[in-house]
Parts: C-alpha cells; structure tokens; sequence
C-alpha cells in the first residue's frame, strides 16, 4: 500500500489564514524578495547592510531619527584653479535662479480635498478599480478622501527624498576633486533645504496629514549616505533618486489642478533640471576618463539594480495599510497596483528621463543593454538626455487624453 501526501499548495495554505497572518508572512517573503531580485551578488552583499536597516529591523519607523553613518572624504582643494566650464555656468545660472520658498509661492491658497475644480489629482489617477474588484465601492467623501491621503503620501516620499538630497549634496560637495563642481554644489545644497522646506510647509500647513518614509525608499537613500564612493553618491543622489523625482514630479506637475502645488513643483522640477545636468556632466568625466573598466562594470550593475527596485518596490503600502489591509491581501495589491494605470505612466516617465542619462555617462554597454532589454527597457535608449533637455520642455503641459497610451499598455504586458 502507497501511502502518498496530499499536495497543498502554498497559496491555498495561504488562503486558510486570517488576512493578518497572510499579510504578515507575504511581506516577510517580499523584503527577503528584495534582496534575492538583486541578481548581480556584489551589489546585492553591498545593498544588504541597508536592506537590514530599513527592511527589517525598520529603523525608518518608530523613531524620531536614525543615524547613518557616512564615510567619505573631503577633497580640500590647494591650487583654486577654475577647472570645469560648463559646471560653472551651471553655478552662475543657479545663483541667478534662486527663489524664495515663502514670499514666491501663494501661500494664502486655501487648499481642500472637495473643491471640484482645483482637485490635488484627477480621478483617473487613483486606482480605485482595485479596491472595486474586491467589492469595495468608496462614496464620493470617501474617494475625495483617498485622493488625498494618496496626494499626501506621494508629498510625504518627496520630502523624505529631498531630506535625502540635501545631505548627498552636502556630502559630494565636500567629496568633488572640481572647484567649479563645489560652488555648484553649494547651490544644489540651498536648492535641497529649500525643498524640502516647501514641500514641509504644504504638508504641515495644507495637507494637515505626513506618512513615514517607504521601506525601499529608505534602503537606497540609506546606501548611497554611507557607501564612501563619491561617484556612486553621485550616480545613487543624481542619476537615479533625482531622475525618480523628477518622473514623479513631472508626473504631478502635469496631473493637478490645485494652484499652489502645481506652483510648487514647477519652480522644484526647474531646479531638479540643474541637478541632474550636474549629474551627468561630472560622472561622464568621471566614468569615460577615471575608472578602471572593472569600476565602470560595477557601476553599472549597481545602476541595473537600483532602477529594478525603483521600478518595482512603490507600491503605496502605506495607503494599503491605512485603506485596505483589511479586505485585501497585500499580494493581491502588490501586483494589481504595480498595473495601475497612473503608476505605469509614473514609471514610463522615470524611464524615459533615466536611461538616456545612463547612456551618456558610460553605463549602457552592450553587455548590460541585453538586461535592460530583458526588463522591457531599452525603449528608452536614444532619447533625450539631462544636457539635451530644457526647463520648459520639463514643465510643458501633459496632452494626453484620458485613455492609457498603447506604449503603456505594452509596458504593462512586459512587467
Ligand atoms: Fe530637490
Ligand atoms: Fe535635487
């Protein structure tokens, strides 16, 4: 007689669980899945130190702060020699273009999640078809109110990652062997401190609502402070978050309709330009004359590996936490908000300003194109980079219509 164990599923086992249990095991599995989606082992063992802290002893919760400790050193120059051109015409232009976060904003707006024609973003933005899968049909206080929190919570992550620039921008000022790269840089640190003083203010004083710093948000920004490297400060600050910021900036910019934001984010998204021109500018000197092809390599796999996580880990958990851990599993709305229309056209954004920058800085050679094939991104390859764009075309008018654009759809078939 064969006696044979029936064969349960993991999912089904899944399924007998309270919804606690279930989201509680998922995220489990999912923060060990950040790490084992990192393919390339050198940049998972460097990720990993950052990945405990944020992941799971969550040392971004709970606390007022948490320290993190830098190590780098400052490049303290001797000869005073100008020594970049076009980084100084970058210093010039953003001295000339500061603003002032108090008296240049309309601060006396009265800002209200009901106000029909001035909402903070449109309907067509917010994913309420996943909630109406599982039979959750929100009245109109309530979808005003989710529309909101959502607002709130995309503001709060701008803010967490403008406290996040600020300090790479104090750091690789110090780091930068160029004089003309550190007046530069001590604009960008001006530019930060006023960032985040707005995007504070709007939150504190509009929004009455702040949420905590994402998890994945907190692992990168937590990497890039405390790798010693100056350049890979520079790629993780400049390339990657500020190219992610500017994605979602744009992509806010375009969507809302309420005054003072709107205000807001053009005048960030005009210094944000600078930024990551900035960006480029040193680490294409930096990568195609100063680094070994083994340094270069690792660049750009760290590169790969980041642009994934940010690609995949923004799954608004928080929202998911306060709105709807009780009716959905988290699996479930981890996949169906990775397919939201409003988050596609987010990430196609970030793509499309991210990876003509990697291009033009050394880091999309034939070998690691075929990975970013494989990921549904080489799309992007040709297009305009940080030096190509100007501030108008950053902040020109969204004009497309309603419906999700065919390229998206094909992205969405890729994920
Ligand atoms: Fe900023
Ligand atoms: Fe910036």
């Amino acid at each position: 007689m064969v006696f044979t164990t029936p064969r349960i599923s993991f999912d089904s086992l899944m399924h007998g669980l309270p919804m606690k249990a279930q989201n509680e095991i998922h995220q489990a599995l999912d923060n060990v899945g950040t790490m084992l989606s990192i393919q390339n082992p050198k940049v998972a063992a460097a990720m990993a130190p950052s990945a405990i802290r944020g992941l799971v002893l969550k040392e971004n919760k709970g606390a007022d702060h948490v320290d993190l400790k830098a190590n780098h050193s400052a490049y303290y120059t001797l000869n005073y020699q100008g020594d970049f051109t076009e980084m100084y015409e970058l210093y010039r232009r953003a001295v000339s273009h500061q603003w002032d976060g108090d008296a240049d904003l309309p601060w006396g707006t009265q800002v209200t999640p009901d106000n029909p024609n001035t909402p903070i973003l449109p309907r067509k933005f917010i994913p309420f078809e996943v909630p109406e899968k599982y039979g959750m049909k929100l009245n109109k206080k309530e979808e005003q109110q989710l529309t909101w929190d959502v607002a709130a919570w995309l503001l709060s992550q701008f803010m967490h990652g403008e406290q996040g620039a600020l300090y790479a921008a104090a750091q690789v000022t110090e780091c930068v062997q160029w004089m003309d790269g550190k007046l530069y840089g001590a604009t960008q640190v001006m530019d930060e401190g006023r960032h985040l003083e707005v995007f504070l203010r709007y939150l504190d004083t509009k929004m009455e609502k702040i949420y905590t710093v994402n998890d994945n948000l907190f692992v990168i920004i937590d990497d890039l402070m405390t790798d010693g490297r100056w350049d890979i400060k520079f790629l993780g600050m400049q390339i990657m978050i500020e190219g992610l910021a500017l994605g979602a900036f744009t992509t806010m910019y375009q969507q809302t309709r309420e005054p003072l934001v709107k205000q807001l984010l053009k005048y960030v998204i005009q210094d944000e330009a600078r930024h990551v021109h900035y960006g480029v500018l040193a680490l294409r000197e930096h990568i195609t004359k100063n680094v070994s092809e083994a340094e270069r390599r690792e660049r750009e796999d760290w590169a790969f590996e980041v642009a994934l996580l940010m690609r995949n880990r923004f799954k608004l958990r928080e929202i998911y936490d306060e709105w709807f851990s009780h009716k959905i599993p988290l699996k479930t709305w981890d996949a169906e908000i990775l397919q939201a229309p409003s988050m596609l056209s987010f990430r196609s954004t970030m793509f499309q300003r991210l990876v003509p920058n990697l291009e033009y800085i050394g880091l999309m050679s034939d070998r690691i194109k075929e990975h970013y094939d494989k990921a549904g991104l080489t799309r992007y390859l040709g297009g305009l980079n940080a030096t190509q764009l100007t501030e108008d075309d950053l902040t020109a008018e969204d004009t497309a219509d309603d419906e999700m654009p065919d390229e998206l759809r094909e992205i969405a078939q890729n994920m």
